[in-house]
């Protein structure tokens, strides 16, 4: 059994490293945005190249508090993806405003910038681009849009930690941006935390108000808030990961080659693009099998026969969801999304994977293909 994601072996690596460290947390008593909290703030802000990290409960959180930091609320409208995890309009949705969707680009599956100004209306405040499985937007092309327009931009790096474009890293293109350290994230911890990172002070202390109730000082309270803070036993496990984040990452793209070398005479199965100057985080590794929703369903039952983990990320668009009926979209509005969610299958992918079992895997995809 190949699981499509391993935690447990990546654990063992760093077993004692994480056991000083929770234990020190857990002798020094300060559970609650205790120091390590301020720390890892600091170093993913550093690492994203901006001056400030607010570490809250969750990804979605980091969105939620964002969108609300950003002054978005009832009557407004933020574009995004229709191809993204649910949490992305969620986010939106609690703040009392309108998702929007733009469709996504054929190769990246991320949000085509081509498609988004024909959306903006006098109501947009925002966009949301999303870096799918790993892969960086096309942030020049969406920055460029958001100061023509006046918009705030609020990057959903919850599937990017790592990733770049000539250099850059994602994190550091928007007004906000969101990670999440959810287990299963390039950067996870072992339950639910996530951060917002930004080089705007005015809004770093909204986020920092919001995450904790509002309050400022001496039951001062500033904003209806959340509780909403980041763990400080978490903040102390990213700590310890972040220490290893870089390499785990280079291992992740070296086995993305290797699928890319294994698979390359299956005509079927389109590897990741990457395109020239980004580089890809590798979070999801997401082959699209031409042919249809048939193909690929008939490609996942196999694999699970065979005891290959592998996952749809994912298989109905959300203008589709049935929780979304409301927004008015139908069928066929977004027909890159829907054909990207019949086409598309992730496989494993986990930095201590190896050539020997993505080598059995590449054969039974082989073998399923009959090349
Ligand atoms: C694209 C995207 N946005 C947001 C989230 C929400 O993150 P979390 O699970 O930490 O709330 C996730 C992951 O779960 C995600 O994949």
């Amino acid at each position: 059994m190949i699981p499509i994601t391993d935690l447990g072996q990546q654990y063992n690596e760093i077993k004692n490293e994480i056991s000083r460290a929770v234990e020190k947390v857990l002798a020094e008593g300060k559970y609650i945005l205790g120091p390590e909290v301020t720390e890892l703030e600091e170093r993913i802000a550093a690492y994203c190249g901006v001056r400030y990290g607010v570490g809250v409960a969750s990804g979605t959180d980091a969105l939620v508090l964002s969108v609300i930091a950003a002054g978005i609320g009832e009557g407004d409208e933020v574009i995004t993806t229709p191809f993204t995890f649910i949490a992305t309009i969620e986010a939106v949705i609690r703040a009392g405003a309108k998702p929007v969707f733009a469709d996504i680009d054929a190769k990246t599956y991320n949000i085509n910038p081509a498609e988004i100004e024909s959306k903006i209306t006098s109501k947009t405040k925002a966009i949301i681009p999303v870096h799918l499985y790993g892969l960086s937007c096309d942030m020049a092309a969406i920055t460029k849009i958001a100061k023509k327009h006046n918009l705030t931009v609020i990057e959903d790096c919850a599937q990017s930690f790592g990733a770049a474009i000539g250099g850059k890293i994602t994190g550091s293109f928007g007004d906000f941006a969101c990670f999440s350290f959810f287990p299963a994230k390039n950067l996870g911890c072992y339950g639910d935390g996530g951060m917002v990172v930004t080089d705007n002070k005015e809004y770093a202390d909204k986020i920092k108000l919001l995450r904790m109730h509002g309050f400022s000082a001496d039951y001062d309270y500033r904003l209806h808030g959340f509780n909403s803070r980041l763990d400080t036993l978490q903040a102390a496990i990213v700590n310890v990961k972040m220490n290893h984040i870089d390499g785990w990452i280079e291992k992740r793209v070296e086995n993305a080659a290797k699928y890319a070398e294994g698979l390359k005479n299956v005509k079927d199965a389109e590897a990741p693009f990457m395109p020239p100057g980004y580089k890809h985080a590798m979070n999801y590794y997401a082959l699209r099998i031409s042919g249809g929703r048939q193909k690929r369903d008939g490609l996942k039952k196999y694999l699970t026969e065979k005891g290959i983990g592998n996952n749809i990320y994912y298989p109905l668009s959300l203008h589709l969801q049935e929780i979304c009926a409301d927004m008015g979209y139908k069928k066929g509005d977004y027909p890159v999304s829907e054909k990207t969610q019949d086409e598309i299958i992730s496989l494993p992918m986990y930095p201590e994977l190896g050539a020997e079992k993505i080598e059995f895997i590449c054969g039974e995809i082989k073998k399923y293909f009959r090349v």
